[in-house]
């Protein structure tokens, strides 16, 4: 898909589905502001950036941030602006997950899932609505769990749908034919995934997809490509993609 004169704004664009977004862009010829949030990452993010400048022939900048933090958010976006003209598309990956029983759950832990993906994604969805250019792309990340009846995930569930209403309610306060939508993979094999499940119920995940395995990175970039460029007409909506792992009524 060709995003030839575009610019894509990616967060956590170092690691992961990230990462592997950020060079689909690269590969269809799009501009790229590139996030990263631990400061360990900057080295290998700069590289990143400096290869697929000279294999794609596309600009990039390289900006960290805490997106927590409301500072950093306007700094991600005037940044991205400064250096590459204006921001077509922004994909917000920043989250976190905490399988936990609800009655074993600190405030601290709430507060931190709920700043990491609730708020993080509050700042992102402003800034974009204020700075993405007309015309362009929003891309939020929820999860699939957002539509199943199991235990463990309430606080990571609770976060991420208030990232659903925020996104679809502001698809329709946009005046500017900006499109947001969220995309919820099922179980993704990454290393997100692993930090909080066991071998055992990795194995079941697989048996509740279709064709009988994990969802991978490589099956979520292009939805998220689509949305950018093909799927311009969907707006609002929480793109379920897992494979039958679990669906919206
Ligand atoms: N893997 C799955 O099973 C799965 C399934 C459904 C949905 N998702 C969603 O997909 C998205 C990408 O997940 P992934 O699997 O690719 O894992 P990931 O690479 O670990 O993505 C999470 C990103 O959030 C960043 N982050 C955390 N706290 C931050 C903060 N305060 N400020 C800025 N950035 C921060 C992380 O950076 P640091 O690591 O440097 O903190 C990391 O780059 C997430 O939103 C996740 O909820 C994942």
């Amino acid at each position: 898909m060709s995003f030839e004169g575009k610019s894509a704004l990616i967060t956590g664009a170092n690691k992961n589905l990230g990462k592997e977004t950020a060079l689909a862009f690269a590969k269809g010829g799009s501009n790229l502001a590139l996030h990263y949030h631990s400061a360990k990452e900057k080295d290998a993010l700069t590289k990143f950036a400096s290869d697929i400048e000279s294999e794609y022939k596309v600009k990039t900048v390289v900006i960290s941030g805490d997106l927590t933090n409301e500072k950093d958010t306007k700094n991600l976006f005037d940044t991205a602006i400064s250096a590459l003209g204006k921001v077509d598309i922004a994909v917000n990956n920043v989250g976190m997950v905490l399988r936990k029983p609800l009655a074993e759950t600190s405030l601290t832990e709430y507060d931190k899932m709920f700043d990491t993906n609730t708020k993080a994604s509050f700042l992102f969805l402003r800034e974009a609505a204020n700075k993405v250019a007309d015309e362009g792309s929003v891309i939020m990340l929820t999860t699939s769990l957002l539509a199943a009846y199991t235990d463990g995930y309430s606080i990571y569930q609770a976060a991420k749908a208030g990232v659903h209403m925020m996104c679809k309610t502001l698809s329709k306060e946009s005046p500017r034919k900006i499109s947001f939508n969220c995309v919820s993979p099922g179980p993704m094999d990454t290393p997100f995934l692993y930090g909080q499940e066991t071998k055992e119920r990795v194995e079941f995940f697989k048996t509740q997809s279709a064709y009988g395995r994990l969802t991978e990175i490589s099956d979520i970039v292009p939805i998220i490509t689509f949305l950018a460029k093909d799927g311009h007409w969907i707006t609002g909506q929480n793109l379920f993609a897992n494979n039958g792992f679990t669906a919206p009524f």
